[in-house]
């Protein structure tokens, strides 16, 4: 057996690799939504919802967002064969492999390095996509597959297996970095314990504060903490045993001056006795485990009500997931403030959750629902008009914002006669924008100064230009410039170039004709984008010329 080989899953087309436009992004104000004032200083305003195909989309976010989300949650049409009101989910298991490949790729250059990738998927591709996230994240940062307990009873009319759960694939960037939350105990039976609230709402329960039950619970044992405090009517309480021996608290006198909001005295028949709090969040977290009931985050009945009280008029959306769900994972993946990433938004749950749990976010959708669900749904939770979901869970009131991205179309298109030339719709902005991407600069343009666009390091600068630069023109910019800092200059023509140490000059489009496919808008999950079989061994091309 060749030493080389490897264990890997194949597919027909796993060698093409499609080269990707990093588009410019288009805002849209009048679709981009913002709360009328301030909730609270916590808001966020910076999220940001794209239109457009996912690929695309994450690629023209690569640059920008590298190594800056902490979870990547996404729920991609299962490949089911069944086909759904709002997207074609019956693809081919090859395409589909090669697509969430893809996809997968930019996801894991997005994570930071304690990021975490979440994906729900259930038996028609989850044993196959677990494959494919081993090779691309690396089998070692595999963390665990959850089983969500989708379904709250049998369908009837089920020829073998009733289907009750889906899976959810959870994997680290990078396992020794990621740490997983705890959920905190409010379903067991230890949660009737936290039977009291305090004036800021968070629940306990109380215990003694005499030390009780072992050995070493008397005076003479730990003649420390035994000393006097006060109750509220003045009297001084020291603590007693019940058979009337000395006792000891459990807390050193420091402490109990230290944490007096922690104390609660309670009047007994006897006279008064004290207890120290223990609160909820406090000892009381439990890791999660791999089985999530829908008693506790909800089943596709749950999601489907939650999104038909929110848009009823625009009609259904089929596949939503339940907030509670996606309460969990953000819980467990992310702390306030973190970015939330979402490339198969649907109706939008990620991203209300998130803005409800105060994290960032970003969802990108490709189907007409992102303006007929999604947007309607976040302007709600925006406007604190979304009583359903979480909301109560989280006491969320609204507030923060989003913008509305398109894509922008491809940056160069054929003219009459096929030679590639700038798109028309480009201005000068955006085409100095696109440029930044293509060549890996952050897209920063100077008020001050024409020639800086953007930037690769604080000395190294991006000017772009439709201009034919003469000489002269090259010189006077290579004398800004100056000796401790470089440019490079794109433009459309330009005479010279070569004699200025610190200016590197290309022409554009042809600088960057080769880099990326151009005028290719669909990368979506489309059957007609699998790539043809290859020939059986033996067997003739059918097209095209046989082999010389
Ligand atoms: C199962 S749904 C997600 C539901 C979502 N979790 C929710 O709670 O509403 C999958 C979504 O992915 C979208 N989608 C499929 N292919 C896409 C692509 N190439 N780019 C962007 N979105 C895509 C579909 O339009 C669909 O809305």
């Amino acid at each position: 057996m060749n030493k080389k080989q490897k264990l890997e899953l194949t597919w027909i087309g796993k060698e093409n690799r499609p080269k990707l436009e990093p588009r410019v992004l288009i805002e849209d104000p009048d679709k981009s939504h913002h709360a009328t004032h301030r909730i609270t200083d916590d808001d966020l305003f910076d999220n940001q919802l794209i239109f457009g195909d996912n690929l695309l989309g994450l690629k023209s976010l690569e640059h920008q967002f590298a190594g800056k989300v902490k979870c990547v949650f996404i729920d991609p049409p299962y490949n089911t064969g069944s086909a759904f009101e709002h997207y074609d989910d019956g693809v081919e298991h090859s395409l589909w492999l090669a697509l969430m490949r893809d996809r997968l790729e930019i996801l894991r250059h997005l994570l930071s390095e304690d990021g975490s990738l979440w994906i729900t998927i259930d038996d028609n591709e989850a044993h196959y996509l677990k494959v494919l996230c081993d090779e691309i994240f690396g089998r070692a940062n595999f963390i665990s597959t959850v089983i969500w307990e989708k379904s709250d009873s049998p369908k009837m009319d089920s020829q073998f297996f009733s289907s009750r759960h889906d899976f959810v694939l959870v994997y680290a960037k990078s396992l020794g970095a990621m740490k997983l939350g705890r959920l905190i105990d409010t379903n067991r039976d230890a949660a009737k314990h936290y039977n009291k609230i305090d004036g800021d709402g968070r629940s306990y329960y109380l215990k003694p504060l005499r030390a009780m039950g072992s050995g070493e619970d008397t005076r003479e044992a730990r003649p420390t903490l035994y000393f006097p405090i006060t109750a509220p009517d003045g009297t001084l309480v020291y603590p007693k045993r019940q058979d009337g021996v000395d006792g000891r608290w459990r807390w050193s006198k420091e402490r109990v001056e230290r944490e007096p909001d922690k104390l609660e005295w309670v009047k007994i028949k006897s006279g008064w006795s004290l207890y120290y709090k223990i609160y909820a969040e406090g000892g009381q977290q439990r890791p999660a485990e791999t089985i999530w009931p829908h008693a506790e985050v909800g089943s596709n009945r749950t999601s489907k009500a939650e999104v038909k009280a929110l848009v009823n008029q625009v009609g259904q959306f089929d596949t939503p997931k339940p907030e509670a769900l996606m309460k969990r994972i953000i819980e467990l993946a992310t702390s306030p403030g973190d970015l939330v990433l979402d490339s198969f938004a649907g109706s939008g749950t990620t991203g209300a959750v998130a803005h409800k749990m105060g994290r960032r976010w970003i969802m990108v959708e490709l189907g007409e629902h992102c303006h007929t669900h999604i947007i309607p749904r976040l302007k709600k939770v925006i406007d604190g008009e979304d009583p359903g979901g979480i909301t109560d869970a989280v006491d969320w009131k609204g507030g923060g914002g989003f913008r509305y991205y398109r894509l922008a179309p491809s940056l160069l298109e054929k003219d009459k006669w096929g030679n590639w030339v700038i798109n028309k719709e480009y201005n000068a902005a955006m085409l100095a924008e696109a440029l930044c991407k293509l060549e890996g600069f952050t897209y920063a343009p100077s008020d001050s100064v024409h020639w800086q666009h953007g930037h690769s390091t604080e000395r190294d600068f991006i000017y772009v230009t439709t201009a034919n630069l003469s000489r002269e023109q090259l010189q006077q910019l290579s004398d800004e410039v100056g000796p401790e800092r470089s440019l490079l200059v794109l433009c459309t023509a330009f005479r010279g170039g070569g004699e200025y140490p610190n200016l590197t000059v290309k022409k554009i489009p042809k600088q960057v004709l080769s880099r990326c496919e151009w005028g290719h808008d669909d990368y979506s999950l489309q059957v007609q984008n699998l790539p043809k079989a290859p020939p059986k061994p033996g067997q003739q091309p059918l097209f095209g010329e046989a082999e010389k």
